[in-house]
């Protein structure tokens, strides 16, 4: 092997340890998850408000971005299930945290978050919502849409679930289409 390709491999190692270390923390893990498959999990104490992990991925434009979105949607038509893993992040960009290296993507959504995504710029990072104790899964509110809120039941165990994956803004209106769902099937 040349110098010169040395020196390029070293480069590119550097530069993909950089990438893969953005997208890990000190502060959490992945484990088995009660609420879904891997979830991600404190290791240490976390004080509210501290910026906990970066959500990395690949900066995509609209276009591509609504590309990626109808493929994973055929998929779920398809296969019943298909994870999705793009943030809103601008007007003109989206952010695909599709990529193993992306911890953050694993994190589950619950009807009682401890953990927000706060965009900074171009980049998204996750914060505490209030103190987090060792041990505790990591969560954020995933803000769906009410659109098929039927796909996508939830399993957050929390006291106040309202038991779909529905944005927090839309729960009154939720409450309403299950109230009349259940006026319609109870004699
Ligand atoms: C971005 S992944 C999160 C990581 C996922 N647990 C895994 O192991 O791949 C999102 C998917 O996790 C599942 N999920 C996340 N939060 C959930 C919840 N509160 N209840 C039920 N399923 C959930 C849903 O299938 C969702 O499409
Ligand atoms: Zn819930």
């Amino acid at each position: 092997m040349s110098k010169k390709k040395t020196n390029e491999d070293r480069e590119l190692h550097r530069k993909l340890l950089k990438l893969w270390n953005r997208g890990q923390s000190e502060y959490c893990e992945v484990r088995g998850s009660d609420i879904h498959g891997h979830g991600v999990y404190a290791t240490r104490f976390i004080p509210e408000e501290t910026r906990i992990i970066e959500y990395v991925g690949e900066l995509i434009d609209k276009k591509e971005s609504d590309k990626r979105g109808n493929a994973l949607h055929a998929q779920s038509l398809k296969t019943g299930g298909a994870a999705v893993y793009i943030f809103t992040v601008n007007r003109n960009y989206d952010l695909d945290g599709n990529v193993p290296w992306n911890t953050a993507r694993l994190i589950n959504h619950s009807c009682a978050p401890n953990c927000e995504a706060w965009i900074e710029g171009k980049r998204i990072y996750i914060h505490a919502l209030r103190d987090i104790q060792p041990g505790e899964e990591l969560t954020f509110d995933y803000g769906f849409d009410i659109e098929s809120f039927e796909d996508h039941p939830c399993r957050c165990g929390t006291d106040g679930c309202v038991g779909y994956i529905v944005s927090r803004e839309q729960w009154p209106e939720l409450k309403e289409r299950l109230k009349s769902k259940s006026d319609v099937t109870t004699p």
